[in-house]
């Protein structure tokens, strides 16, 4: 084994990927299996069944990866979680990886319009399916089993900053950026890394309408977002990968709890 390999192969891992068909948790689950991650989808397959979005991913990992295979689950349904985890179990074996990628918003508005119907929707959405469902079974199951498996979760600059008229979303991600570090307290005892990435801005279906026209053109917030970001651009999803592979492999990072890691071309070191 080569030294880079001892700091980040997955090799012998299995990695659950919430909200696998989405765009970076898809990419996200590319890495881990090019890194020798097996690894389970675990989505809603709300547009196409969860089989095809395992088929892109184990196309794009290529041959010598690890394997790839797929759940629909939806991660805000505790009892689905538990039941999954048992067929995850039985598809790979028991999991050690916990990437919590589902999450998501819908459009802005000012607060004296908010829909709060919505509102509740999106919080939920981001902070229990995206967070406390799937993260609270995995440790259940992991602390019965003496597992010392590894969460990571996903914020977002919405953690950081209060991003104009998202308030469900920037409320939601404000409580991962809060219960990522809680959680690593908490279940450091176990042995249980918990940890997060937050995004800068990558475009997406959830945020595309908002930062894009109808030509493709910069909106005034996607302006206005690139000119706060001193890379002057938007991420590429790939630019993700590698602070996963490091939070996901104990030998890179078996010491480190707690943290969450921006990549974000710099967007939170705006100042004047
Ligand atoms: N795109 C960005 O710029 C950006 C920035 C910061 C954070 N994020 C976060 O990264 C994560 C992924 O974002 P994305 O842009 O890839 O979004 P995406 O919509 O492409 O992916 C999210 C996936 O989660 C699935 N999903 C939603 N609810 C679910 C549920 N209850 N159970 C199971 N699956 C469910 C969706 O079907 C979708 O496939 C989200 O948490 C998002 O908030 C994205």
């Amino acid at each position: 084994m080569s030294y880079l390999d001892t700091m980040f192969s997955l090799k012998g891992k299995r990695a659950v990927i919430t909200g696998g068909a989405g765009q970076l948790p898809g990419d996200l689950a590319v890495a881990f299996a090019m890194a020798g991650a097996e690894v389970c989808l675990w989505g809603r397959g709300s547009s196409a069944p969860m089989s095809d979005a395992a088929s892109g991913v184990r196309e794009a990992a290529g041959p010598g990866a690890g394997r790839v295979t797929a759940l629909t689950v939806d991660t805000g349904d505790a009892e689905a979680c538990q039941k999954a985890i048992v067929e995850t179990e039985e598809l790979m074996g028991p999991p050690d990886i916990l990437l919590n990628g589902v999450g998501g918003n819908r459009g802005k508005a000012p607060f004296v319009d908010l829909d709060e119907k919505i509102f509740a929707e999106i919080l939920t959405l981001n902070l229990m399916g995206g967070l406390v469902t799937p993260t609270r079974a995995f440790a259940r199951y992991w602390i019965a089993k003496g597992i010392k498996g590894t969460v990571i979760t996903i914020p977002s600059m919405g953690s950081y900053r209060a991003l104009s008229g998202v308030w469900a979303y920037d409320a939601a991600k404000a409580a991962v950026l809060n219960l990522t570090a809680g959680l690593a307290k908490e279940l450091a005892p176990h042995g249980i890394r918990v940890n997060g990435i937050a995004p800068g801005f990558f475009i997406g279906a959830q945020n595309r309408a908002l930062l894009l026209d109808e030509k493709g053109d910069l909106t005034a917030r996607g302006k206005s977002i690139i000119s706060r970001t001193p890379f002057g651009r938007f991420g590429e999803k790939a630019e993700l990968r590698g602070a996963a592979l490091f939070l996901a492999s104990d030998g890179a990072s078996g010491f480190v709890t707690g943290v969450t890691i921006p990549v974000d071309g710099g967007f939170l070191t705006d100042c004047i």
